[in-house]
């Protein structure tokens, strides 16, 4: 009974899969102007958001509706292409996507979109509710923690809060490290944390110094993951810990969002940006929209990535729980669907150093 449900399920997914393929092919053969693609990224904002709405309704069967989104889509490019007749025909600044450069100049611009009120309302408070719910106070409270690609500093900024004796984080955005350095400052948190602008492959720090090594959302995007895992284990203590979270994937919500980032992945990220920024969408969506629209995510399924933890080198696995209300952890999240939806769901591992 089990295996057809999960045949079936793999059925749909690659429909729905081969329907982003042929949009994408679509969109490849469309005029290359300003108009276009400030419609298209409007509409792909659209059904992203319009997908979050849909999957995140408690067993609500979600194959109808993605389809019909997809229909939407194919329906609004086609109106879209026809009007470019209208346009002043401004052609469209190109940007091939190299993804470790394209994710340094992303990053940075989407880190400093933050003021310090939503910094502290929108992203370290969802940090510290982290620490909290999974119950890993005990774990940082007067510990060395390092965070590897670290952003603008939220998760080590919500560690001292609570009572690490020492944060040091590393990102490659000059820019996102300035405003972690700013925040820092700012609070009174100088003593307590180092910020760095370093690359995560050469992070020159000594072995075994940590007690307790962050990943939070960034090995997914690597080039060479391994060669980063393995720069984390080093420099962590044996026994200590490591919180690693990383992209599962492979449901709906990810096939759409894998779709727009292929069809803008070669476009200038400033305007990409710029125009995301002109949705009037609240700051925390502009983030994950940016992020999701744009970025490229390796997937994993839980075994795949306790087995792959397991050879680098950790033991004594874990998962925790995002907590918030767009999070989607399988132990944390009932639904009937969750498979087709979110696939592996998001992958949060406590571990140990062995
Ligand atoms: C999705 S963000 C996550 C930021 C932060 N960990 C958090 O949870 O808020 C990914 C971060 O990884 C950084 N990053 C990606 N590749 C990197 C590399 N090779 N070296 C240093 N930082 C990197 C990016 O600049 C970006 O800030």
């Amino acid at each position: 009974m089990k295996k057809t449900l999960k045949i079936k399920e793999q059925k749909i997914l690659s429909k729905i899969f081969k329907k982003s393929e042929n949009i994408y092919n679509k969109t490849k053969k469309l005029p290359k102007t300003k108009f276009i693609y400030s419609y298209l990224i409007s509409e792909l904002i659209l059904i992203n958001l319009e997908i979050e709405n849909i999957i995140f309704k408690k067993n609500y069967n979600p194959i109808n509706d993605t389809i019909k989104i997809l229909d939407y889509l194919i329906y609004k490019i086609d109106l879209i292409k026809k009007n470019n007749i209208h346009s002043d025909k401004t052609g469209i600044k190109k940007q091939l996507f190299k993804k470790e450069i394209s994710h340094e100049e992303l990053f940075q611009r989407l880190w400093t979109n933050y003021n310090f009120n939503q910094y502290i309302k929108d992203r370290v408070w969802r940090y510290r509710k982290r620490i909290k719910i999974n119950n890993l106070k005990k774990i940082i409270k007067n510990k060395k923690v390092v965070d590897f690609g670290c952003g603008h500093g939220n998760f080590l900024i919500a560690a001292a809060m609570e009572g690490c004796s020492f944060g040091y984080g590393i990102d490659y955005g000059k820019d996102s490290i300035n405003f972690a350095n700013k925040i820092k400052n700012k609070l009174k948190l100088n003593k307590k944390l180092k910020f760095e602008t370093k690359n995560i492959y050469k992070s020159n720090l000594k072995s075994s110094s940590f007690d307790v090594a962050i990943q939070n959302g960034v090995f997914h995007h690597l080039n060479k993951p391994d060669k980063a895992y393995k720069e984390l284990h080093r420099v962590l203590r044996k026994g200590g810990y490591a919180w690693l979270y990383t992209d599962g994937g492979g449901g709906i919500r990810d096939i759409i969002a894998d779709m727009s980032q292929k069809i803008l992945k070669d476009i200038s990220i400033d305007f990409k940006v710029k125009k995301i920024r002109t949705t009037y969408l609240n700051n925390s969506k502009q983030y994950h929209l940016s992020d999701n629209t744009n970025a490229k995510y390796q997937h994993y399924s839980l075994e795949n990535y306790l087995k792959y933890l397991k050879k680098i080198g950790f033991t004594n696995f874990t998962q925790l729980n995002g907590g918030t209300k767009t999070d989607f952890d399988k132990p944390f999240l009932e639904d009937k669907y969750f498979k087709l939806k979110f696939g592996s769901g998001d992958l949060r591992i406590l571990c140990q150093k062995k």
